[in-house]
């Protein structure tokens, strides 16, 4: 498991003008550079987590990476992440994507807008792959770009985030 904190203070009571950001990884993540390389790549998951730590320094934003290899755990760091008024969540459910209604219920409840992400194509792989539990409720899904997913699902966070009026409410034109 890897949780990291970076920028402003670790424990959050009250929402911030900073755009608060957590990374999710699910199992079998940690491998990342020794694991299925076809599939996954060679990036590490620290390679991974650091880029998008240092893209969160630059950009003024409070990025925090996640790993968990249990269910519970990702559970639990979801509705952490509510208390700690984290206003987006750019997540790789790993193969809970194909089987966790409870992962999904619990985004659903804490209601953060988050991006799925995934390194490979799900959708060029078993068909087994090819349903996810989250992709119905995340803004947006994506999928076979390998770790550029996740700098690119955390560009897009961090533009949505620029958006906000200082009541932490959205404008009304799209960041797209
Ligand atoms: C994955 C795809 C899942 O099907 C798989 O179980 C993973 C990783 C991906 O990033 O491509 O563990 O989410």
């Amino acid at each position: 498991m890897t949780t990291k904190r970076t920028g402003r203070s670790a424990a959050k009571s009250a929402p911030s003008l900073h755009p608060h950001v957590l990374v999710m990884h699910g199992p079998n993540l940690n491998l990342l550079g020794s694991r299925e390389p076809r599939h996954y790549g060679l990036a590490t998951l620290d390679d991974i987590n650091r880029a998008l730590v240092g893209r969160g320094e630059t950009a003024g934003a409070h990025v925090e990476t996640f790993q968990h290899n249990h269910e519970g755990a990702l559970i639990d760091r979801v509705h952490q992440a509510a208390r700690d008024h984290v206003d987006f969540i750019v997540i790789n459910p790993a193969a809970y994507t194909h089987s966790s209604i409870a992962l999904r219920d619990a985004l659903a409840a804490t209601a953060i807008p988050f991006v799925e992400v995934h390194l490979s194509n799900i959708y060029a792989r078993e068909s087994f792959r090819h349903h996810s539990y989250f992709s119905d409720l995340a803004v947006g899904v994506v999928s076979g770009l390998g770790a550029h997913g996740y700098e690119l699902a955390l560009e897009y966070a961090l533009r949505h985030l620029q958006n906000r009026t200082p009541h932490g409410s959205q404008k009304t034109e799209k960041a797209h």
